[in-house]
């Protein structure tokens, strides 16, 4: 049947080739009918939504995802426009297949009516990494200014908050308020010149094994008693998950920041953030760090439904200084990418309004450290 739909836009020249062509293709190809009933659908679509042809030619699109999609706004641009439609990002994540982010092409058909064919692109891990890896150079190249500011800042502030202090001495009580205000202001640049430095710090530091949902339970207290007070924290936790080899106080940190930022992005009312573990022994990536291919298969997430990244921020969002917040420093997520790359793994993160996820992958500790 699929070939025979498929059949009918082979070129006279090459018989029966258009269904083999698809087959063929390692990106998913749906072939989908006027009431987006699915009409065909190749082995990469089968496994992109995790279900069999079988299954998938007797449903339609609406079957698979939720009404709200914005595959579905597309859809109808193609077919409105009689043109290809186009999207990059789209987020095709549902319950049962899981979190995809993909780019999307809808072509309509001349016939039958009313039928389109859809390609998707999924984001391969590599391509989403790549964002970080030039993030982690820009953290590299702070090395040498953090060190710099250090030595010419550092030193005279001390003198600037000396001298206000004891400017204030002599001054009447009500008017302290500009030295209160020197000395607060230098103990924030001092603040932040501090946090740079942690940038400098490339020493290896001790490496234990770490139950990481100890770590993500105490991020959970810490975020539910200050800055996410009020905030739903759920967990979903793997319980098999194995313990990976790293430093605790600065895992804590990397947990930290994401959740903050997330409770940041939340709204008023309504805001949750969901932290995740799993264990996904299928995916390696050539960490740079380690000069060769690595297997990440212990998996965090930090998920919230807030406002999520703006589409142009997104790709520079672990580079130093990068922030929207009139008091941030920029520097949290740079940080996180740090101690992430030097735990050898990395971090990657995926956006649209109402659902941003940092997905954080890390190496396991081998059986003898653990
Ligand atoms: N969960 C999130 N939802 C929406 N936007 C986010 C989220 N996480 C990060 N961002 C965006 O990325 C920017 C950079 O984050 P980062 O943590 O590096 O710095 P910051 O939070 O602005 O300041 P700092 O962490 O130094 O106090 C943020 O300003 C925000 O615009
Ligand atoms: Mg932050």
């Amino acid at each position: 049947m699929v070939i025979k739909v498929l059949s009918k836009f082979r070129s006279p020249a090459e018989p029966l080739s258009t269904g083999l062509i698809a087959n063929a293709l390692p990106m998913p190809v749906l072939l989908i009918g006027a009431k987006q009933e699915i009409l065909f659908v190749n082995p990469a679509a089968e496994q992109f939504f995790d279900t069999g042809a079988g299954i998938l030619l007797k449903q339609s699109l609406g079957d698979l995802l939720p009404f709200d999609s914005p595959l579905f706004q597309l859809i109808a641009q193609a077919r409105e426009r009689g043109s290809s439609a186009a999207e990059r990002d789209v987020d095709l994540s549902t319950p049962r297949h899981g979190e995809h982010i993909a780019d999307v092409t809808v072509t309509p058909l001349p016939e039958p009516e009313g039928a389109l064919v859809l390609t998707l692109q999924e984001r391969s891990l590599a391509q989403r990494m790549d964002r970080q890896l030039l993030a982690r150079g820009a953290v590299r190249s702070m090395h040498g200014m953090a060190a710099v500011l250090a030595h010419e800042i550092k030193n005279p502030l001390a003198g600037i908050r000396g001298a206000a202090q004891l400017l204030e001495e002599a001054l009447a009580p009500d008017e302290r308020e500009m030295t209160q205000l020197i000395v607060a202001e230098s103990d924030r640049i001092r603040g932040l010149i501090d946090r740079m430095e942690a940038f400098g710090d490339s020493r290896a530091f001790p490496r234990h094994p770490v139950n990481i949902h100890e770590v993500l339970d105490r991020v959970r207290k810490v975020a539910e008693t200050s800055f996410a007070r009020g905030v739903t924290i759920t967990e979903t936790f793997d319980p098999s998950l194995p313990q990976v080899l790293g430093d605790r106080d600065q895992l804590i940190q990397v947990f930290l920041n994401l959740v903050r930022n997330a409770a940041d992005a939340l709204p008023d009312n309504g805001g949750e953030i969901i932290l995740t573990t799993g264990y996904r022994p299928g995916v390696r990536f050539g960490a740079p760090v380690a000069g060769e291919r690595l297997s990440l298969p212990l998996e965090v997430t930090v998920r919230d439904n807030g406002s999520g990244v703006p589409a142009d921020l997104l790709p520079y969002i672990f580079d130093p200084f990068v922030t929207t917040k009139v008091r941030g420093s920029g520097l949290g997520l740079a940080l996180v990418a740090k101690i992430v790359g030097d735990h050898g793994g990395v971090v990657e993160c995926d956006s649209v309004l109402g659902r941003t996820i940092f997905r954080v992958l890390l190496p396991q500790a081998r059986s003898e450290e653990s």
